[in-house]
């Protein structure tokens, strides 16, 4: 028997459920920060490139000349994409603990954030410690982050000149950058000049004891786009990139299909609970798509419901959201049958909706939605 499972390029799917990512969309939004920056980019590529899949993400945005560099968040996102065969400059962002981890940094060739005088003193260690051919790993990269207000990690300044000194005292390490990150870019200029200026404090006095960075930087999205004085040699963008910024192309598109409808009468409830009942004699499809997708349940809930666009018009969601299916109220659409794509994320005729809209409903932000797709959400491909 031959089952029948692939249409053309795309793998059939057997869930209609899926997320669409625009590589070359991406590719637009990286240059486009670029000219604006006026410096190379450091591309975030941390929580699985914000959902839309580390390892396609980083090698469509490293053909992009201006993408010196990728950030991610930990040892095993870093050794991923070297798993994946991806040469670039990775920069472990925040700090490393264990301590232990910072060997399996070097090992994968990544570039460890030195957060404390502990941090500077394990990677001396580290250095000490490469026997034979691991010495031509020497010295070793880090970089230095300091706390400016965000008051996660990084050290303090001036409590962070000793540590500057410790890593150059040492001949197996190259003290390569120095950062920090903003905390309220977009919304307080008073905190954000504060933390440019103790930033800027702080290059300043650590260039006076003979630091010589490559990289000093401190601007996420909001900080390239709207501080130009946080753009020093770099920038690291992550939002804006993935086009949830206004202005910026929309990368990932998250849509699905109709695989049920029917008519019911007014009163009929829906879902769960019965939490919602229909007020009028009503058209209802359902979708493959849950809260185990990613589809806040709280979006089926009061003044919460979100819309979902089915041919190129907006429809209410009608009912709880459960784990694997939601409804949609599409009385007002003629003609809507199984099969008919549904669009969460994107857009649909002349219609569209972003997943910052999705979350503003929600009361959160759009790194949430889009992080918070799961794996059981095919991701494809667009050049
Ligand atoms: C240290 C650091 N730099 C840059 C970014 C990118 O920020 P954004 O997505 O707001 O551009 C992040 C993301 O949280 C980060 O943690």
């Amino acid at each position: 028997m031959t089952l029948p499972g692939r249409t053309g390029r795309l793998p059939r799917l057997w869930r209609p459920t899926w997320a669409e990512v625009d590589l070359g969309a991406l590719r637009r939004n990286l240059r486009r920060l670029n000219k604006t920056a006026r410096v190379p980019l450091l591309f975030v590529v941390k929580a699985d490139a914000y959902g839309h899949g580390a390892a396609r993400a980083a090698r469509a945005a490293l053909e992009v000349d201006a993408v010196a560099a990728l950030g991610v968040s930990s040892v095993e996102e870093g050794a991923a994409l070297r798993e994946a065969g991806i040469k670039a400059p990775i920069l472990i962002l925040g700090s490393l603990y264990p301590f232990e981890s910072t060997l399996a940094a070097i090992h994968y060739g990544l570039t460890p954030t030195v957060a404390s005088l502990e941090g500077a003193r394990r990677i001396q260690l580290a250095a000490a410690g490469l026997r034979g051919a691991d010495r031509r790993l020497l010295p070793l990269s880090c970089h230095l982050k300091i706390d400016t207000g965000m008051g996660r990690v990084g050290v303090r300044w001036p409590a962070g000149r000793e540590v500057v000194q410790s890593l150059l005292a040492s001949p197996g390490v190259r003290l390569e950058g120095l950062y920090t990150h903003l905390a309220r870019a977009e919304d307080s200029p008073s905190f954000t000049k504060r933390q440019l200026a103790v930033f800027a404090r702080a290059v300043r006095e650590s260039e006076s004891l003979g630091a010589r960075f490559k990289w000093r930087h401190a601007a996420n999205s909001a900080g390239a786009l709207l501080w130009p004085e946080s753009r020093w040699d770099l920038v690291r963008p992550g939002l804006a990139a993935y086009g949830l910024w206004e202005g910026f192309e929309p990368v990932l598109s998250l849509k699905t299909r109709v695989v049920f409808v029917k008519n019911v009468p007014r009163g009929t409830p829906l879902g769960y609970g019965g939490l919602f009942r229909t007020r009028r004699a009503s058209r209802i499809a359902t979708l493959p798509i849950g809260y185990a997708d990613g589809l806040p349940r709280v979006l089926s809930t009061g003044r919460r419901r979100a819309e979902v666009l089915v041919r190129g018009r907006r429809c209410a969601l009608a009912g709880a959201i459960s784990m694997d299916m939601a409804m949609a109220d599409v009385t007002g659409v003629p003609g809507v049958s199984v099969g008919d794509e549904a669009v969460l994320i994107g857009r649909s005729g002349s219609e569209e909706q972003g997943a910052g809209a999705l979350a503003a409903l929600a009361g959160t932000i759009p790194y949430e939605i889009v992080t918070g797709l799961t794996s059981r959400v095919p991701r494809l491909y667009r050049e």
